[in-house]
């Protein structure tokens, strides 16, 4: 079995030139899949209040949530790094709030944490308690509030924002940043100025590495977005299998003889 995958590993990764490949997975199968596959990180990430739960926004999301589905991820990972996201209001009342909620997603399971904003004295402390963080800049889905919706952040003059933000992440102690939805030459000056690992998500293809939401790449989604790409038409797939499925349990053609005792 390959070495397991860890925080400092994806740095080194980074200053040898290996992208990093980062997928979100939330249950037990889709772990094994995203491990079996050489995925080096695979994320519990709060878009399981979208692909799961079923709601328009990750709002919704609770730590509890987020925990039970570590759980299931834990079982299915042997070589990825796990990391868990901390879920609007598990981390933005206090430092003591933030730590306590990393340790309870360590505590189920993840092998690190990622938080969105610039929440430098949270990252510091969680990663004084021994907790890997990742940092999360450009659009931060927990703010979609502020945003207005899902919008590209940093054209312009706001560029020099996301930069800094992402600069004092990183001085804040942070293993490494996702950058989400943000111009591609403005994601290559901030792989250029940060030492850490940049993962981008619709940030063009100059960071360190990629991330995904799983339902994105099997085509799962009702929609494909820009920064994503179906690598199988699932959707489709899997309604041809449901249909096939329920046609024949209605000819009486399945379970046949050869599925019978
Ligand atoms: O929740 C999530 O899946 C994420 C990724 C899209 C980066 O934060």
């Amino acid at each position: 079995m390959a070495d397991t995958v860890t925080a400092p590993g994806l740095k080194r990764m980074r200053e040898v030139g290996e992208k990093i490949v980062c997928l979100t997975a939330y249950d037990h199968p889709s772990a094994l899949i995203a491990d079996q596959a050489g995925v080096d990180l695979v994320l519990v990430g709060d878009s399981l209040g979208n692909v799961i739960q079923g709601h328009s926004t990750t709002i919704p999301v609770e730590l509890d949530d987020i925990c039970y589905h570590v759980r299931t991820v834990r079982r299915g990972i042997s070589r990825a790094l796990l990391v868990a996201d901390l879920p609007f209001g598990s981390y933005n009342i206090s430092t003591e709030q933030a730590i306590e909620s990393s340790i309870k997603l360590m505590k189920a399971g993840a092998s690190a944490v990622k938080l969105e904003g610039d929440y430098d004295e949270a990252i510091q402390a969680i990663t004084k308690a021994g907790i890997p963080v990742m940092g999360h800049v450009g659009f931060t889905p927990q703010s979609i509030n502020n945003f207005g919706g899902a919008k590209v952040q940093g054209r312009g003059d706001h560029s020099a924002h996301i930069l800094a933000k992402a600069k004092s992440i990183e001085a804040a102690g942070a293993f490494g940043i996702v950058l989400e939805l943000i111009p591609a030459d403005l994601a290559s000056k901030i792989t250029e100025e940060l030492s850490i690992p940049t993962i981008g998500i619709g940030a063009g293809p100059h960071c360190s590495g990629e991330i995904q939401v799983w339902h994105d790449i099997f085509g799962l989604s009702e929609k494909q977005h820009k920064h994503t790409k179906f690598f199988m038409n699932g959707r489709e797939e899997m309604i041809k299998a449901a249909s096939a499925y329920a046609a024949q349990v209605k000819s009486g053609d399945f379970p046949g003889p050869e599925n019978s005792f």
